[in-house]
Order: C-alpha cells, then structure tokens, then sequence
C-alpha cells in the first residue's frame, strides 16, 4: 500500500511516499525556518502563507523523486491536528481534494503519532512500548501495548520542554531556534548554576515553566549585579536538569509498567545529553532503546505516511468534512 502523506502543522510543507508503513520511498520536506528566524520565531501568518505557496510543488517533487504518477499512490495522509491552524489546513485542502479527485480513501494522523512512528523507518517497532515524546508542543510519557493504541500517562503541565528550550536560549542571547544551539553550548559547559530538578515528585507529569523562570531570574540578577553569565554553564546547568528528570520519570515509567521498549520522539529527540542520559540509563537497566535518526526527529512527512498505514488498519478513514485541529489528544 502506497500511501502520500502531507504534513504542514507549523513551519515545515513536508510530502512523503510510503509504503506499507515501513519503506520509505521518497520525502520532501521545505523548511521555513531561515523566514521565521528573522522574527525570533515562527510567525503563524507568515507560515499558512509560504504552506499555500509550496504544498503543490513539493507534492510534484515527491512523486518526481519516487518515479511514481498519482495512480501509483492508493491513499492520501494528512496530519490534521496538533498544530497552527492555519498551517493544518492546507495541507488538509490538498489532501482532500487529492483523495476526491482520485477517489481514494483520506487517513487522518494526529501528529504525536507521527513523530512516534518515525522510529517505525528504522526498525519494526516492539510492544508493549513506552514513547517519550519530546517536542516544541510536547512532552508526553505514552504507552503503547500494541499498534496504534496510545495510553497517555502523563505529560507537561505547562510549557513543552523544546519550549522551555527555545525561552532559555532567548535569555541567554543565543538565535533562535535556540533548543540545538543551547544543547551544543551545555556539551561546551559546565554544571555551576544552582537550578531547581523541576517537579521532582511520583507522578509521570513535568512541568518546566519554573525550571525556566529560575533561568530567567538567575540571569536578571547576575546582570544587575554587573556579572556576565558563562552561557555554556548556564546551558549545562538548564540541560543537566531536564535530562535527569526526563530520564528518572522515563525509566520509572519503564519500570511500573514492566515495559522492556522504550522509543524517543519529536524534535527535543535530536538532544545530544538526552540521548547520552536515556542511553546509558537503558544499558544499566537492560532496555531496548530507539531514537530515530536526526532526519526523522524533526517534522516531515515520512513519519506521518508510517502512521498512516496502521491508523487505517485500525479503521481510521476520514470523509471529506474532515477538520483541522489545533489542539487535540492522542488516542
Ligand atoms: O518536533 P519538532 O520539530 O516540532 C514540534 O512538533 O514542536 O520540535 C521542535 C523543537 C524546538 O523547540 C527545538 O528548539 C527543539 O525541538 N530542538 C531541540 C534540539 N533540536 C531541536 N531542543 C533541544 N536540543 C536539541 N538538540
Ligand atoms: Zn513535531
């Protein structure tokens, strides 16, 4: 089954072809991000308007790099929600009318399971699973006891850890997007600043908006006093705390469930002391640990065609009254 697979929930227009969920044949994927680092950020207007402008071409060039004609594909993928509305819905109008106009079936994919399936490229995920999934809008625990089931058990209760990232990077004067250049600073760093471990407790939820202000306030007052902030220490010392809770919640939620899977997502993924945390924690504990090649960490279309194929096995068809979300769970 080929399927074509739109994503455009924020900055990326990004069209893929896959095939059975696993075989990745073609992918394009347009990034605005060089437009929207003049404004700090990205800039919802700006981004709806370049998706309207590039979606038709880079839908040509997908099938172009596949050496494949419309009729070759037998369904259309399209992420419908969480995201910029206005990002949503153009890749939602081509989807639909692409599967009107060859009369094939429209699968909705919610982005998360996505960014979760993109481990699904690299190696043929195994259950019972659980999914860190680390992005500029999430930061979920899941577990997964078999394809396409999603049992949310916790998740943040404010800002997203990319988020926390990306403030962070903005008070210590570094460009946006600031979540890889703060992770390259924390590697060059080292641990001085007294940061609070952000809601240290038993549940499986994070919270990183007083982990971020501490930032924001340590920085305030070194200023005043006249004092520079070391920012690759500043950075070590932000990062230090994210990891060690993510690790600790992540490994306890490992644990409880008697799960021996673990798979990282989202673009938080692509963080190198992450990764060295999550690594060395799994090879104590003995868990089979996946994190998707960097490609496959950030948006694109690739990971939404994946989980196209095992959403519509589920029975996950869309009609054409199909809508765009901009907040919604994943179930
Ligand atoms: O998954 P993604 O591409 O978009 C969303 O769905 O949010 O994630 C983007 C987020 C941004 O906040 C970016 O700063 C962060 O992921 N990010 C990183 C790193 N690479 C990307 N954060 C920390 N360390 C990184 N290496
Ligand atoms: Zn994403």
């Amino acid at each position: 089954m080929n399927i074509l697979a739109i994503e455009s929930s924020c900055d990326e227009t990004s069209v893929s072809i896959i095939k059975d969920g696993t075989k990745e044949i073609s992918t394009v994927i347009l990034s605005q991000m060089n437009t929207h680092a003049n404004y700090g950020g990205v800039v919802p207007e700006i981004a709806s308007r370049m998706h309207v402008e590039n979606i038709t071409l880079v839908i040509d060039e997908a099938l172009k790099k596949a050496n494949m004609k419309m009729d070759d594909i037998d369904a259309f993928a399209v992420t419908y929600g969480p995201g910029l509305i206005g990002s949503l819905l153009v890749g939602l109008m081509a989807a639909k009318t692409l599967a009107f106009i060859y009369n094939k079936p429209l699968i909705p994919v919610h982005h998360i399971a996505g960014h979760i399936y993109a481990n699904n490229l690299v190696k043929r995920l195994e259950f019972p699973l659980i999914a860190l999934v680390v992005s500029g809008g999430h930061t979920e625990l899941i577990y997964m006891k078999e394809d396409y089931s999603f049992e949310k058990l916790g998740g943040t209760l404010d800002d997203a850890v990319g988020e926390a990232y990306d403030k962070v990077a903005r008070v210590i004067n570094v460009p946006y997007p600031g979540g890889p250049l703060v992770d390259k600073l924390a590697l060059e760093g080292e641990d001085t600043y007294d940061l609070p471990l952000p809601l240290n407790d038993s549940s499986y939820n994070f919270s990183f908006s007083g982990l971020k202000s501490a930032v924001i306030n340590l920085a305030h007052n070194e200023r005043q006093r006249g004092n520079t902030i070391i920012k690759e220490n500043m950075a070590c010392s932000f990062q230090n705390r994210v990891v060690e809770i993510l690790v600790k919640k992540t490994m306890r939620a490992l644990k409880d469930y008697k799960v021996k899977n673990l798979i990282v997502a989202g673009g938080v993924a692509a963080n190198k002391g992450l990764r060295k945390g999550l690594t060395e924690a799994c090879l104590e504990e003995k868990i089979n640990l996946i994190i998707p090649e960097m490609k496959y960490c950030t948006d694109n279309a690739a990971m939404i065609g994946a989980a196209a194929y095992y959403a519509y096995k589920r029975g996950d068809k869309a009609g054409l009254d199909l809508n765009a979300k901009a907040v919604t769970e994943l179930k």
